[in-house]
């Protein structure tokens, strides 16, 4: 099974995790329509190789990214490139200002992919007026990207459709025959919410509530879901009449001078 590494830093990417998170995948899940609302990097929709699925996520510049690798990974390379070879703390910022402006399409995803691999953490955060404004990363020289990397990406993305908006717009693709993989922004486990801002909106206790409706309106519908979020009692008080499972990560959270590790649940109707 082919299977890619996402090419996107996350914060909250499944990486490092999908390992433990493959296992839970529903029996003969490939013969499904995948179905994955928080995309983000997209860990585990790059190790399926789904023979038709359906990404989506709020984040508008994150979706058009992923359009435009998918029809013209040729010149998105090109443009990555040229912006990889100059890298340094000056021409960083002279990206950020004109990503926060672009118009095109396709200049705008080189920037977001080099913004991405040089910036401080791979963070994604805007300010309120929606501007992207996470600080230089300091990392050393960056690697070129290799065109044909590309190419495979854009060929794992035929079958699939690629659609900006929020995770219940993503309702009507619900069915017997459909698999959804959620993986929300998770609540804050130490009080600071700063690396959920993933955009202009938060997601906060009350949208955990309505996406727990939203699974179970889908699986009512006869999807199979599978949901991946904190180890939190209030997240297992409301999935309590769902299957869980617990997964010990290697994701730390930090609070002040300590750093902790920290448990997951996998949250599944099947
Ligand atoms: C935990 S990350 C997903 C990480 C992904 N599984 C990976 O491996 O990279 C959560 C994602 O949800 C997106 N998001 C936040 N609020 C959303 C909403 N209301 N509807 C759809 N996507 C949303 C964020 O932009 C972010 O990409």
């Amino acid at each position: 099974m082919i299977s890619i590494d996402p090419f996107l830093r996350w914060v909250g990417g499944k990486n490092k995790m999908k390992k433990k998170i493959l296992p839970y995948l529903p029996e003969g899940y490939r013969k499904f329509l995948y179905v994955e609302p928080f995309v983000g990097a997209g860990s585990i929709f790059f190790a399926i190789n789904s023979n038709c699925s359906v990404i989506s996520d709020i984040n508008k510049k994150l979706i058009n990214c992923y359009h435009v690798i998918k029809v013209r990974p040729q010149e998105v390379c090109v443009l990555l490139n040229n912006l990889m070879k100059n890298d340094s703390a000056e021409n960083y910022y002279t990206v950020r200002k004109s990503f926060n402006k672009s118009v095109d399409k396709v200049q705008q995803a080189a920037q977001f992919i080099y913004l991405n691999k040089s910036s401080f953490n791979g963070i994604y955060r805007v300010n309120k007026k929606g501007e992207y404004n996470v600080p230089y990363g300091y990392k050393k020289k960056l690697t070129s990207v290799d065109l044909a990397e590309f190419i495979k990406i854009s060929e794992y993305m035929k079958n699939t459709e690629i659609v900006c908006c929020s995770y219940k717009k993503t309702q009507k693709y619900a069915g017997k025959k459909t698999f959804y993989y959620l993986d929300p922004p998770y609540p804050p486990i130490n009080g600071t919410s700063f690396f959920t801002h993933y955009t202009e909106n938060r997601f906060d206790k009350n949208d955990q509530e309505s996406l727990m409706r939203y699974a179970e309106d889908i699986a009512k519908k006869g999807a199979k879901v599978m949901i991946t979020n904190a180890d939190l009692p209030f997240i297992r008080e409301l999935y309590k009449d769902w299957n869980i499972d617990i997964l010990s990560t290697v994701r730390w959270v930090s609070s002040k001078k300590n750093k902790y590790k920290v448990n997951e649940l996998v949250i599944r109707n099947y």
